[in-house]
């Protein structure tokens, strides 16, 4: 059932301040303001190396989490395609944890991919949307997420749930592991806390991103840039475009496009670039220029000061609210599906169903 929503796909962005609150709520005590993972069967002092392995959207969310994991536990973390790893021969280390993401829990090259690294000893683990699936019945642990049915064939809700999972497990291993003290994780538990509110907040900006729908609809090309955990997003973003307007996009790391890329900007190549107010801001906002200066139109995402701060208007920006690093995956997120719905629909394509692709991908 749609609701009152034209599609599933947008029932599905405007549950996700709920879905997200859900998923968080099994890992944080808001009132003794911890994080705590119920039930681990490993001990996270002991990991040498966290290696995520996931396809399509749930990859994204695996290299978004490679950031946090990193600087908040402080873990190596490798990061790979299922149907890249699983081929190749990759070297892994007694004590290693193999983390796979899937909403559906059956794709067949994360699935192969699991039960490979079972064979070789690693301890494995699964963050999966149904609860009965292949992985979650296959794998040592389970970390659910509470995003509920996704329907529509391009992945939101159960996005934004899997990083929710991810944040919380990053701060739980940092503190497991003494790199988080209890006034940091007490600090971090509000951020986590208050992210469905922020997400609730971006969804009212659901009309300043319909109003850029109509110049990339008439786009053949649009890129998408970030820095450090928005990069991810950048490609997530793309992706989106991609699966339900089918407009070639491509994301990149913001700082990557003087090396080849930047010979793409003309006026007809939309450029969404994804810069929150935070340590790469200043960093992100130089490649932008770099765009500007050789004729790009640009739309930032941003929060009311970053905008102001570039002098840019509401015709060429998207307003969100301020927020910590930790939650601008999950709250720039919505801007960059709705701005994928809204040219998908101005284009009149099966936004649900789009062509070619399949919600599940059970063959490798
Ligand atoms: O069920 P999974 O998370 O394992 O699926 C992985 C990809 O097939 C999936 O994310 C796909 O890329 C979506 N259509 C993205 O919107």
């Amino acid at each position: 059932d749609k609701g009152n929503h034209r599609h599933f796909m947008l029932k599905e962005i405007y549950e996700q301040p709920t879905v997200v609150g859900q998923t968080l709520g099994s890992y944080l005590d808001p009132l003794a303001e911890t994080v705590t993972v119920p039930g681990l069967c490993f001990d996270p002092k002991a990991l040498s190396r966290i290696t995520l392995i996931a396809c399509g959207t749930s990859y994204y969310a695996a290299m978004i989490a490679q950031y946090w994991l990193e600087h908040y536990a402080k873990i190596p973390v490798t990061v790979d395609i299922a149907s890249e790893f699983r081929y190749r021969q990759p070297v892994m280390t007694r004590g290693g944890l193999s983390l796979f993401i899937s909403q559906s829990g059956e794709t067949a090259d994360t699935l192969a991919a699991l039960r490979h690294c079972k064979a070789e000893g690693q301890i494995t683990a699964t963050i999966v949307n149904v609860a009965q699936s292949t992985m979650a019945r296959e794998a040592d642990m389970v970390f659910p997420t509470h995003a509920g049915p996704e329907i529509g064939v391009a992945s939101t809700k159960a996005f934004t749930c899997q990083l929710a999972v991810l944040a919380a497990l990053s701060i739980a291993f940092g503190v497991a592991r003494g790199h988080i003290d209890q006034t940091e994780q007490a600090a971090l538990v509000r951020v986590l806390n208050e992210i469905p509110s922020r997400m609730s907040e971006a969804l009212q900006a659901e009309q300043q991103v319909a109003s850029h729908a109509a110049d990339l609809s008439r786009a053949r090309d649009v890129l998408y840039l970030g820095r450090g955990a928005d990069y991810p997003l950048a490609l997530e973003g793309a992706l989106k475009l991609k699966e339900i307007s089918y407009i070639h996009a491509e994301g990149y790391a913001a700082g990557e496009i003087k090396h080849g890329p930047i010979a793409l900007i003309d006026p007809n190549v939309p450029v969404i670039v994804i810069a929150p107010k935070g340590p790469l801001f200043e960093k992100t906002i130089s490649n932008m220029e770099e765009v500007i200066a050789r004729g790009g139109k640009v739309i930032l995402m941003s929060c009311k000061e970053g905008i102001a701060s570039q002098g840019r208007t509401a015709g060429n920006s998207i307003e969100m609210p301020a927020v910590h690093p930790l939650a601008s995956p999950l709250v720039y997120a919505i801007p960059v599906q709705l701005l994928a719905y809204h040219t998908a629909v101005l284009k009149g394509t099966d936004v649900d169903q789009p062509r070619n692709l399949a919600k599940s991908v059970t063959v490798e």
